[in-house]
């Protein structure tokens, strides 16, 4: 079981084994640079952790068509892990974050000044990578990376007057989140050979699974204490997410509804605010919206052929879940 993605094949185990290697080796490539703190800035987080879930997503989602070891998925399975990266560095500036994957995020460590640019360079050495797969890949990257954007500018504006905050909030993830693990799907499909249906099913199932995948975020953002970011972080922030928005449109419960519609600066509040959460109709409402995407994910990979691939993507859509109960 790797980033959630159970391989039990070992042929499928030993390729994304052997694809995750070459990514690495990849990342590592490009991350060079004659100035080595430029470097060393973006491999802080490079190494720090991170589960590479899109990397290996990519690779075990090529097992669809017939050519998964084509030298360019794994190619592609880099560009979208800088990709990923570069949005992190800028993301912890926005949302203010001191951790990320363990260690201390690159604006607690140098500034927002340092990771704003880290994040830029990022993006260019994805940019630089992604152009070994031609035009039609570099089109793809831009529009995703401007979609992405674009939840992450949704976010921070907020709902327009009369427009419904949930409806709004799940545009904002299927945007900020799905956008880039649709086009995982959608790289795997093209360079493994996959047919232009395939590649469609492959896509659905990438948006539902990644909108899925945040709301889970989310929710372990409130339940966990493990998840390599500091607990509470967007209750700190004043940051709605979809457990609190459901119990703002619920109505009935005030006290949690002023914890969730400020930010909160008192360590004690914070541990308030996640005890009410936690037990809230708001939560189990949040719960049910991540189950719906989970059950249009599954829906779309039956679409696909039976294959040791699809099992994996399967177990995916499970763990996502179940990491969230
Ligand atoms: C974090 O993504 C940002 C979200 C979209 C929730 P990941 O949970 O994949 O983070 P890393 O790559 O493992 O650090
Ligand atoms: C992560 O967003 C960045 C993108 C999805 C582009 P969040 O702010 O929701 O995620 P975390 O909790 O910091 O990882
Ligand atoms: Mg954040
Ligand atoms: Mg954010």
């Amino acid at each position: 079981m790797i980033a959630g993605i159970d391989l039990a094949d070992p042929g499928l185990a030993g390729r994304a084994a052997t694809g995750l290697a070459v990514v690495e080796k990849l990342l590592d490539q490009e991350l060079a640079s004659d100035f080595p703190f430029v470097t060393e800035a973006a491999l802080h987080l490079m190494h720090a952790g991170g589960k590479r879930f899109r990397p290996l997503f990519t690779l075990v989602a090529a097992g669809i068509g017939p050519h998964p070891e084509a030298p360019e998925v794994a190619t592609a399975a880099a560009v979208v892990e800088l990709i990923h990266l570069a949005t992190l560095y800028h993301d912890d500036v926005m949302d203010e974050a001191e951790v990320r994957r363990g260690a201390t995020s690159a604006n607690a460590r140098w500034g927002n000044s340092v990771a704003i640019l880290t994040g830029d360079f990022l993006f260019a050495r994805a940019s630089r990578l992604v152009a070994d797969l031609g035009p039609d890949a570099v089109r793809i990257i831009a529009d995703t990376f401007a979609e992405l954007v674009t939840g992450q500018t949704r976010e921070t504006i907020g709902p327009a007057e009369g427009v419904d905050p949930i409806e709004h909030h799940l545009l904002v993830l299927d945007e900020k989140t799905a956008s880039l693990i649709d086009t995982c799907a959608r790289y795997a499909g093209m360079f493994s050979g996959a047919t232009d249906d395939q590649i469609a099913s492959l896509r659905r199932y990438g948006r539902a699974v990644g909108v899925a995948f945040q709301i889970s975020d989310d929710i372990i953002d409130i339940t966990s204490t493990d998840s390599g970011k500091t607990p509470g972080t967007d209750l700190r922030e004043g940051v709605p997410t979809l457990p609190a928005l459901y119990t703002i449109q619920g109505g009935s419960d005030l006290r949690l509804i002023d914890l969730v519609t400020r930010p909160l600066t008192s360590e004690s509040e914070v541990a308030e605010a996640v005890s009410l959460l936690r037990a809230s109709d708001g939560m189990k409402h949040a719960v049910a919206t991540l189950d719906g995407y989970a059950a249009q994910a599954a829906a779309a990979l039956s679409e696909l052929p039976q294959s040791p691939s699809r099992d994996a993507l399967g177990s995916l859509t499970q763990f996502v879940v179940a990491r969230s109960r």
